[in-house]
């Protein structure tokens, strides 16, 4: 059935122009009849939505190859009708109160995409795993986008092949050797849609090369753990002793790689130590495994140097994956991966496969916003307001809940409250009572689920669960909430914890 679409773009009437997908058959009725068919269904079934602005009559008559007044007598019937409205100087318009049908009976069931779990309505949110997104740098970013569209060649909004954008990996390459001390030539960046999206690739060649199993981390994301599994990968959790991950205990759990979080382990808050860091490196190296490093938030460093990415120690055993997530914005969908060389080829075919570097626009805007020092300036302003925030918690807390100590909080944009034992299902009952949205430590641990599939970080352990080997703590996300309100955040949680702890 042959359909038609109206594009009025006459010179003229071009500020009144829009495509209208009218079926406009003549049958026996005639062209106007049909046209007034066409028009009322469009708005009945909310096609055209309340206050659209239709095009004039002499475009849409001109689109359509019809006579002006029959697209005029057109809309001076459905105005009589009541489903559109004409006012001169605003033309015509769907009416206002032309309520649109559902379209079939089932479409009111359709399900609305569930909210990110991060996105919560808590008077208090200090959940952690976000920066503070009015602290966005808007300007900033316009303008390094304004000018890598003015300088982008033409071929940049062609067809683009995996591995990002040249002009990207570049500015990324010497960015991460300057800041992190990786060794990134560009050749060895592939852009990809965040941290959790290069995961996902390397999960998808990794297991297409045979690896069965993966190593993680005894404390982690569940959705990081979730995605490895459903890759097809089983997850392997590391022994846990006093000084965190115990990677020496690789070579029993029989994986081909492990993901780790050296810098700052997620969320427990400690570096891993050089001498766990080498064991890593040396079973790679042994084994012909790879060490994928998580390094989320590694430009936030507070009290000493950086703790430089553990791929500078064999860059062709070390897989080092980065992100805007803290650093800009999560929303942006901005991250990379540096490869060993050989797992560029395989993972280029995935990506050229599902496509999934992100916008060309956005990937430009970073590198420019990288080259001009931009992002570097934003990093160190976001890092001095981020560690008075960390100095004012840690301050307030010895204060006024001085049952509890703080930890890991070297780095990163969260800190790790250790509660007295037995104290935690009380803390979080109170917090739920307060309006204040915290993450309970044990949610974390291997084994639970993955918060995107509806567990809850803030909720209270599950009967009987025992605590696990860091004991009962809560995982307090300081730079998520806007400056204003982390004030009144922070008093919640004393609060809180002063009334039971
Ligand atoms: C441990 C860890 N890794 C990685 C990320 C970043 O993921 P993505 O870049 O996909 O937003 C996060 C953050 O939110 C995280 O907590």
């Amino acid at each position: 059935m042959a359909d038609y679409w109206a594009t009025s773009a006459g010179l003229r009437d071009f500020q009144r122009s829009l495509d209208l997908h009218l079926d406009v058959r003549g049958g026996s009725r005639g062209t106007g009849a049909a046209l007034i068919r066409a028009l009322r269904d469009a708005v009945r079934t909310g096609r055209l939505a309340p206050g659209t602005r239709l095009p004039s009559s002499r475009a849409l008559a001109a689109d359509l190859g019809v006579a002006r007044n029959t697209v005029a007598d057109a809309y001076a019937e459905l105005v009589a009708e009541g489903w559109l409205t004409a006012r001169r100087g605003s033309g015509t318009r769907v009416a206002a109160r032309a309520e649109p049908r559902r379209a079939g009976t089932a479409a009111g069931r359709l399900p609305e995409p569930p909210p990110h779990p991060l996105d919560r309505p808590a008077t208090y949110n200090l959940l952690p795993g976000a920066p503070d997104s009015a602290r966005f740098p808007r300007a900033a970013w316009a303008a390094a986008a304004r000018r890598a569209l003015t300088a982008a060649p033409s071929a940049a909004f062609g067809h683009q092949g995996p591995g990002g954008r040249v002009e990207l990996r570049r500015a990324l390459a010497g960015y991460l050797a300057r800041a992190r001390g990786v060794h990134a030539e560009p050749a060895r960046i592939v852009v990809c849609a965040g941290f959790t999206s290069g995961l996902r690739l390397l999960a998808e060649v990794l297991r297409a090369q045979g690896t069965r199993r993966i190593a993680v981390e005894p404390y982690g994301l569940g959705l990081h753990r979730r995605l490895l599994t459903d890759a097809g990968l089983r997850t392997v959790p590391l022994p846990y002793d006093d000084g965190g991950t115990a990677t020496a205990g690789l070579p029993a759990t029989g994986a081909g790689a492990v993901l780790l979080t050296p810098a700052h382990q997620f969320p427990t808050g400690v570096p891993l130590a050089p001498e766990r860091r080498a064991a890593a490196v040396d079973w790679a190296r042994a084994t012909g495994g790879v060490v994928l490093d998580d390094d989320y938030d590694g430009e936030f460093r507070y009290d000493r140097q950086p703790v430089g990415a553990l791929q500078s120690l064999d860059p062709e055993h070390v897989a080092h994956l980065g992100t805007v997530s803290k650093s800009l914005s999560p929303a942006l969908r901005l991250g990379w991966m540096v490869l060993p060389g050989r797992l560029l080829r395989p993972v280029h075919e995935v990506q050229a496969l599902s496509r999934t570097p992100p916008g060309v626009v956005d990937q430009l805007t970073l590198a420019e916003f990288v080259e001009s020092g931009g992002y570097d300036r934003h990093v160190r302003a976001a890092r001095q307001r981020y560690r008075r925030r960390r100095d004012r918690l840690v301050a307030e807390l010895a204060r006024r809940a001085p049952r509890v100590t703080v930890t890991g909080i070297a780095a990163g944009l969260h800190a790790v409250v250790r509660l007295p034992p037995g104290t935690e299902r009380r803390v979080l009952a109170r917090a739920a009572r307060e309006g204040l949205a915290v993450a309970r430590l044990g949610a974390y641990e291997y084994g639970q689920g993955a918060w995107e599939e509806g567990g809850d970080f803030a909720a209270p352990p599950a009967a009987g669960e025992a605590p696990g080997p860091e004991g009962e703590a809560l995982v307090v996300g300081y730079g998520t909430p806007p400056d204003h309100l982390y004030p009144g955040a922070l008093a919640a949680l004393c609060r809180v914890l002063e009334a039971e702890t």
